[in-house]
């Protein structure tokens, strides 16, 4: 005989990590998958986010909703504030209501990046700009109202549809002959599919009965800079079209029309999921290439995480 499946309602589920999950966590008969876009469940409305809790009355939330401006943050600091903080922390106390823990999602932008070598969940945060220090205010909010949460923080997050570097680039690279791509800032690429294995694997523990709340960094292996990046995703798309731009420059990031600061460095430290999940990290080299092939041969590609 089956258990019943776990019931995991899922926020923002139009965007990027979101639909993902969704997806692949319909296509595992270990999950019942409610999955909310902003259209349907605003998480900025209190009565909307308690009425849709007590409705559906999942085992966990999982948050992928958020506000991802960075640049326009700085002068919609309300909005930005509104969705990754109080957004947040409505969820957290509806959930604290119904006992329901939550899984967050969360970045490397809420360090100031001058620590070349990599974050560990232990350091401290020093975000710099407002969409930096929405996010960090959402995680205390977290923390404060609902113990059992589990916060994931990832950096540079691509997938086949949504707003994301790998589209902007190509975008770039079919009408611009010349294009330039920031040497100097560091950070590990993360496919919104392995994203969503990582919380299927962490929902799976928890429900076995492992107690691991906290903060957790999940990133794809492999440091790179924007620029390599770059270079990987033109010369992998290069395999399936003849892109207009065939000459990329690098520059530093204080020669690059950025609004807000960013963090030099991205790189976090996963070990403490290996450690306590063991779950590992994969290269984001192969999850870049699925991607790819998702993009141009959509017919031949699966929906499942990579
Ligand atoms: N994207 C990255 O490079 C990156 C890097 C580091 C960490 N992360 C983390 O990963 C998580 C998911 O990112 P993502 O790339 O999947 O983001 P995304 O593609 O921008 O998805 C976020 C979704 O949230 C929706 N949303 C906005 N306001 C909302 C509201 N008030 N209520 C409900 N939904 C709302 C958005 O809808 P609209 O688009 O219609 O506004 C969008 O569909 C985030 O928590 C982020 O901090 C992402």
């Amino acid at each position: 005989m089956y258990a019943d499946p776990v019931k995991i309602l899922i926020t923002g589920a139009a965007g990027q990590v979101g639909s993902t999950l969704a997806n692949a966590a319909s296509a595992d008969s270990f999950f019942e998958v409610i999955a909310l876009s902003k259209e349907q469940l605003d998480i900025t409305d209190e009565d909307a986010v308690r009425a849709c809790l007590d409705k559906h009355m999942p085992h966990y939330v999982v948050n992928c909703a958020e506000y991802n401006r960075v640049d326009s943050a700085e002068k919609e600091a309300e909005q930005s504030y509104a969705i990754n903080s109080r957004g947040v922390e409505l969820l957290a106390l509806a959930c604290g209501e119904l006992a329901v823990p939550m899984l967050h999602l969360s970045t490397d932008y809420v360090f100031d990046g001058h620590y070349a070598s990599g974050y560990t969940e232990d350091d401290e945060a020093a975000p710099l700009g407002v969409y930096g220090k929405s996010k960090w205010q959402g995680e205390e909010l977290l923390r404060q109202f609902l113990p059992r949460h589990i916060i994931i923080r990832t950096s540079w997050v691509f997938s086949p549809a949504g707003d994301n570097y790998v589209l902007r680039t190509l975008d770039q690279c079919r009408r611009q002959d010349n294009m330039l791509a920031v040497d100097d800032r560091r950070g590990c690429p993360t496919s919104a599919a392995d994203i969503a294995r990582v919380l299927m694997a962490v929902l799976k523990q928890l429900e076995s009965g492992a107690e691991a709340w906290g903060t957790y960094h999940y990133t794809g292996a492999e440091i790179t800079s924007l620029y390599g990046f770059t270079r990987e995703i033109m010369a992998m798309a290069g395999e399936y079209e003849s892109l207009r731009c065939q000459n990329l420059t690098p520059v530093a990031a204080e020669d690059f029309p950025y609004e807000a600061q960013r963090p030099i460095s991205s790189v976090l430290v996963c070990r403490k999921l290996l450690n306590t999940f063991g779950i590992r990290q994969r290269p984001w080299r192969n999850e870049l290439s699925a991607v790819m092939r998702s993009i141009y041969q959509p017919e031949t590609s699966g929906s499942e995480p990579g």
